[in-house]
C-alpha cells in the first residue's frame, strides 16, 4: 500500500539554499519512492494571511513552481497544485471551523506569541490579529484532511497544527459515526540538515540572511557565499570546522569524501576567501544545470499554469468525491435525493456515553476533581486547590481543550497535563508502558469528546 505524503509551502518568498536542502531535496527524494504518494502544494491561502502584497505573492508563487519542477519534480509522478486552485479546501475549512473548539484556537503558538507580544508592549490582547490567522490552523487542517494524507513533513514548528489536525478529524469522525478522514501524522526528519545563513544563524527570510538558490544567477550566489560570516583567522592559520557555516554549507552538497579533504583543507589553514571559492564552485556544480531549468520554466509560465491545471485536476479528483460524502452527512444534500434512513447509527451518541468529571474533598479539605472516561475508568486527578472556583475554572478549561491543544506530558507509566506549563492534572501509573499508550488513546479521545460538546 501507498502512503500519501503530503506538504504545503507558503507562497511569501523566494526559494534559498536553505530551502532546497531543508524541504526541496529530501522532498524529491521521498517522491521518487515506489511507496509514497506525495501531494505538494502551493499555500497560497495560507500566504494571504501574512501578505497583502500581491505583487509579490503572485512572483513566488512562479518562482516556487518553477523551482520544484527545475529540481527535478516530477509533474506526472506527484500531485503538484496551488491551494487555490481547490475549492473544496476553503468549504472543508467552514465544515471544520464549525466543530473547531475556540478554546483550541487560542493555544496554537502563532496566534498566542502574537497575543504575547501586544500583552508585552501594553497593547490591546488583539491588537493587529486578523481572524485568518486566528484560523490558520484550520485552513491547514483542511489542506490535509481533504486527501486523507497519511503523512506530512513539516518542521518542528508545525507540529501543533498537524496534531490540531488529527484532533478535527478524529472530532468529526466522533460526531458522525463513521472514518471520513484519515488522521495525519507529521513527519519530522530529524537528518535533515537546517542550513545555517550569511550570518551563522538559521537561514530564514525572517533573519535577512539567506543565499537565493536561483535568483540571480551564480554571480549572485557567488556574491552571497563571499559575504558569509567567518572569523578573523589569515591564511595559513588552522580554521576550525565546527560550528562554521561555510564547512557546513559545504557538507551539505558534498559527498563524505569531498567533506573530509575540505575539512583537512580548513585544517591546514586555507584562507576563507579560498575557502568560499572551493564553497562556491560546489555548490554550483549542482545548481547549474537546475537553474538553466529554471530560467526556461521563468520564460515560460504558461507551461507552468497547464502543469499545475494538470494537478489540481488530480487534487480535485480525490477531493470532490469526498466533500460531496461530507455534505451529506452534514445534512447538505440535494432535496431531490433520497433523505438519510432515519436512525442511522450514529457512534457515539451525543448524550449518555460521554467523559465526566466528579470533583470531591481531600482529607486536607482542598478541592480537586477527576475526570473518567466514558466506560468509567478514572483518566485524571488534578491538581488540588483551596479555592473551589480554581477547580471548577481548570474543569471547564479542560473541557473545551480538546486532545490537539492539549500538552500531555508522558513519564515512563503515566501522563501529566500541563496548561501554559503548569502541571494541572495526572494520571494514575499504569503496569506498563502498552497500558499508559492505551490511556493515553482513552484521555485524547476522552478530551476530544468533551471539546466537541462544548
Ligand atoms: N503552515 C505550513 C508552513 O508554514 C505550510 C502549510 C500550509 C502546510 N498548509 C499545509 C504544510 C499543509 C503541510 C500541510 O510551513
Amino acid at each position: 500500500m501507498q502512503t500519501r505524503v503530503l506538504t504545503g509551502i507558503t507562497t511569501t518568498g523566494t526559494p534559498h539554499l536553505g530551502n532546497y536542502v531543508g524541504a526541496i531535496r529530501p522532498a524529491i527524494e521521498a517522491s521518487r519512492r515506489d511507496e509514497v504518494d506525495a501531494f505538494y502544494f502551493m499555500a497560497d491561502y495560507h500566504a494571504l494571511i501574512k501578505s497583502d502584497d500581491a505583487s509579490r505573492i503572485e512572483r513566488s508563487r512562479l518562482e516556487i513552481a518553477a523551482s520544484w519542477l527545475a529540481a527535478g519534480l516530477d509533474p506526472q509522478r506527484v500531485t503538484l497544485y496551488r491551494q487555490s486552485d481547490i475549492p473544496e479546501i476553503p468549504e472543508l475549512t467552514w465544515f471544520l471551523t464549525c466543530i473547531a473548539s475556540k478554546g483550541m484556537l487560542n493555544r496554537a503558538h502563532a496566534y498566542k506569541a502574537a497575543v504575547d507580544r501586544n500583552t508585552e508592549i501594553g497593547d490591546d490582547a488583539d491588537a493587529g490579529i486578523t481572524a485568518g490567522l486566528y484560523m490558520y490552523p484550520v485552513l491547514m487542517a483542511a489542506d490535509i484532511l481533504a486527501f486523507d494524507a497519511n503523512q506530512v513533513p513539516v518542521g518542528r514548528d508545525q507540529i501543533q497544527h498537524i496534531e490540531m489536525a488529527r484532533d478535527l478529524g478524529q472530532r468529526f469522525n466522533h460526531l458522525h459515526g463513521h472514518a471520513f478522514f484519515v488522521l495525519p501524522e507529521a513527519l519530522i526528519e530529524d537528518q535533515v540538515a537546517t542550513l545555517p545563513g550569511l550570518d551563522g544563524r538559521k537561514m530564514s527570510k525572517s533573519y535577512d540572511n539567506t543565499i537565493p538558490l536561483f535568483a540571480g544567477g551564480s554571480r549572485q550566489l557567488r556574491e552571497a557565499i563571499m559575504r558569509i560570516v567567518t572569523d578573523s583567522r589569515l591564511p595559513g592559520e588552522p580554521k576550525n570546522p565546527e560550528n562554521c557555516a561555510v564547512f557546513t554549507l559545504f557538507r551539505a552538497f558534498a559527498s563524505e569524501v569531498e567533506t573530509a579533504a575540505f575539512r583537512q583543507a580548513l585544517l591546514d589553514g586555507i584562507g576563507w576567501g579560498e575557502a568560499k571559492q572551493v564553497l562556491y564552485e560546489r555548490i554550483e556544480a549542482d545548481v547549474a544545470p537546475m537553474r538553466e531549468r529554471y530560467e526556461a520554466l521563468m520564460a515560460d509560465p504558461a507551461a507552468i499554469e497547464t502543469i499545475l491545471q494538470q494537478g489540481a485536476q488530480k487534487a480535485r479528483a480525490v477531493a470532490t468525491p469526498k466533500l460531496a460524502a461530507l455534505r451529506e452527512v452534514l445534512g447538505l444534500r440535494a432535496m431531490t435525493t433520497a433523505p438519510t434512513p432515519a436512525g442511522r447509527p450514529k457512534v457515539p451518541s451525543k448524550q449518555g456515553k460521554l467523559p465526566r468529571f466528579a470533583s470531591f474533598r481531600d482529607a486536607d479539605g482542598n478541592f480537586r476533581f477527576r475526570l473518567f472516561s466514558a466506560d468509567g475508568e478514572e483518566l485524571l486527578l488534578s491538581r488540588s486547590f483551596a479555592d473551589p472556583k480554581a477547580a471548577g475554572a481548570l474543569q471547564k478549561q479542560i473541557r473545551s481543550l480538546g486532545a490537539g491543544a492539549a500538552e500531555l506530558q508522558i513519564r515512563p507509566l503515566g501522563m501529566s497535563l500541563a496548561l501554559d506549563g503548569e502541571t494541572v492534572a495526572s494520571t494514575p501509573d499504569y503496569r506498563d508502558e502498552q497500558a499508559r499508550d492505551d490511556a493515553l488513546a482513552q484521555l485524547r479521545d476522552a478530551l476530544d469528546r468533551l471539546a466537541a460538546q462544548e
